[in-house]
């Protein structure tokens, strides 16, 4: 989604605020722009394309002034377009303003703006902000007055950051995250810690209702109703090297690679808070998982462990469907959230439902500071550093490796393997990626890919499917594999490429079959297991394991599959077309 970073302080603005935003590019990126004060003037440089080029062309690095305001822009109302994108000016050039969210009623807005003489310049919803707080602030309102007044108004979703000709800075958070860094010589605020980690470790997170103004008396927040806010300073833990590709050619595989170490220190967590989370499970009459895109597909592996292992069943719901669930939840229930940003907004809506159910919220998440982690009664950690490209790779299997902890306390079994051999299989698979190559370049035109597998590996077949879509731009589907005969079979023939998910578990021999009948309607397969088949036309070959390790062993050769397939197809794997990491829109 978009990203908002704004500087004000002792340094000069504009190069701090090019930086963050190429930091932060990976949450959405089809147009970038600054607005920065100089000579009590504001200032304002926007153009379509990535955060380089814009600079280049338009020199944004090289803008006067020590307060700033910066935004990359990922479309929602407007097309990709110089003039839609961010900052956002009055009529009277005075302010210009940043939005990350939607404002539903912004046409109900500009109506009445525009009838009381204001002159709009672009398509976006986000330009009502600029022109609402022009109108307060000319009926002699001061700042605040005018931020309690624009936050009566506006209906939706919103972070937004405002900069006034006099060096003034504002923002407001709704729904959307919004972050104020301090450092030794000035203030951020940001949609995202890595906006500023580069500079100071010390960050306020402004929660719902609240807003910020920096002036030259420092800092101050406010609720919405115009009382002040006294808020803590958090530390934040995240190392910036993290955030860096260090030796690697993307973010991507850099991420995949890290999953040696961050498997084993989420399986392997010491979270105090472990036994309360499954105490709470485990007390509950009724549980749901829910989450969005790869985090489902956790929610679904957690529900079979769940009931297979424990004995506890559970319902998973995709959390854009959540609200059609109705009547799922009471004051005897409990909702685990499990996503990665902790800010995705299908997510954050499923858990506001479920407060008003009166149920009690478990999160899984990665990011501490989040919205969902500040919002659960109790969250985990998985704990495995910024996840910047956008495809989840190191987050869903550190997912896993929690929810297999907690499987494993909630039951009482010791179910996966012990360190050392957890490394040398996660390593194993890591280290094979020669001929996954390979097979990359065999299906890099193919236009259907179909991943089946059956019980714990139909979330799986789900995974690597989105991993395909998203990385490769390719039509991929994970099926059950049992459904074969119930309707996709008539899809297969030699056109069609099928990777089989078949270790050698009680799968095994009904998943076999299905090759079988594929391979004789002509259709090309790739088997994924420990054991080859002489009906496979591709084996990619996984170490043998105890069976719940399986999802892991078989997901990252999925991922470096996408991984590669997109270099072959000269995509960037980094950045798929059309996708944000963080989707803090509904
Ligand atoms: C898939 C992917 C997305 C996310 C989804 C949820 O590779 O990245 O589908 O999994 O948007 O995001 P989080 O986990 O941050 O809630």
């Amino acid at each position: 989604m978009c990203s908002i970073i704004a500087y004000a302080g002792q340094r000069v603005a504009a190069p701090m605020l090019v930086q963050s935003l190429k930091r932060m590019e990976y949450r959405g990126y089809d147009s970038v722009g600054l607005a920065t004060i100089s000579n009590k003037h504001i200032l304002v440089k926007k153009g379509v394309g990535k955060v380089e080029e814009v600079n280049k062309s338009l020199g944004l690095e090289k803008m006067n002034g020590s307060v700033g305001i910066g935004h990359t822009r990922w479309a929602t109302h407007g097309g990709v377009t110089d003039t839609n994108a961010h900052p956002h000016q009055n009529c009277k050039n005075d302010i210009a303003i940043v939005h990350n969210g939607i404002i539903d009623n912004y046409s109900e807005l500009k109506k009445s703006l525009i009838t009381r003489g204001h002159k709009f310049r672009s398509e976006t919803d986000s330009e009502v902000i600029a022109h609402l707080l022009g109108d307060f602030l000319h009926k002699k309102y001061d700042i605040k007055k005018a931020m309690i007044n624009i936050t009566k108004k506006l209906k939706g979703t919103y972070a937004f950051v405002a900069v006034f000709d006099d060096g003034t800075v504002a923002g407001a958070r709704f729904d959307e995250p919004l972050i104020v860094g301090i450092s030794k010589d000035g203030y951020f605020v940001s949609s995202d810690v890595l906006g500023f980690i580069e500079h100071t470790d010390k960050a306020i997170f402004l929660d719902n209702d609240e807003f910020v103004i920096l002036n030259d008396n420092g800092h101050a927040i406010f609720n919405f109703d115009g009382s002040k806010v006294k808020k803590q300073v958090t530390q934040i833990a995240w190392e910036l090297a993290d955030a860096e590709k260090g030796r690697f050619a993307h973010y991507t595989l850099k991420e995949i690679n890290e999953q040696k170490h961050t498997i084993i220190n989420a399986l392997f967590s010491k979270d105090s808070k472990l036994d309360e989370f499954c105490d709470v499970v485990a007390g509950a009459k009724r549980v749901v998982l829910t989450g969005s895109g790869s985090s489902y597909n956790a929610a679904l592996i957690a529900k079979q462990l769940f009931s297979k292992y424990a004995g506890i069943h559970c319902e998973a719901v995709i959390s854009s469907e959540f609200q059609y669930a109705s009547g799922l939840l009471d004051k005897n229930s409990v909702l685990i959230a499990i996503s990665q940003s902790g800010e995705t907004a299908d997510l954050l809506q499923a858990v506001k439902i479920a407060k008003a159910s009166e149920a009690r919220i478990l999160s899984i998440v990665n990011t501490p500071t989040s919205s969902l982690a500040r919002t659960s009664d109790l969250f985990l950690g998985i704990n495995c550093g910024p996840e910047i490209g956008v495809a989840a790779t190191k987050s869903f299997t550190a997912q896993l490796a929690l929810i297999y902890r907690i499987t494993e306390i909630l039951s009482g079994q010791k179910l996966s393997l012990n360190r050392s051999d957890l490394e040398r299989l996660v390593s194993k698979v890591l280290n094979d990626t020669k001929y996954i190559a390979n097979i990359a370049e065999k299906i890099k035109y193919i236009g259907n890919i179909y991943i089946l597998g059956r019980g714990l590996h139909f979330p799986v077949a789900i995974e690597g499917a989105l991993k395909l879509k998203e990385l490769v731009y390719v039509h991929a589907e994970g099926l059950p594999a049992g459904e074969l005969k119930h309707g996709p079979l008539a899809l297969m023939d030699e056109n069609t490429t099928v990777i089989m998910l078949n270790p050698d578990d009680e799968t095994y021999s009904d998943t076999l079959s299905n090759v079988h009948e594929i391979k004789a309607r002509g259709a090309s397969v790739i088997g994924v297991s420990n054991v080859n088949s002489n009906k496979y036309d591709n084996w990619i070959k996984i170490p043998k394991a105890k069976d719940i390790l399986y999802p892991i062993l078989e997901v990252i050769p999925l991922q470096l599959l996408a991984y590669h397939t997109a270099l072959k197809r000269e995509s960037n794997p980094d950045y798929p077309r059309h996708l944000a990491k963080s989707v803090t829109v509904k």
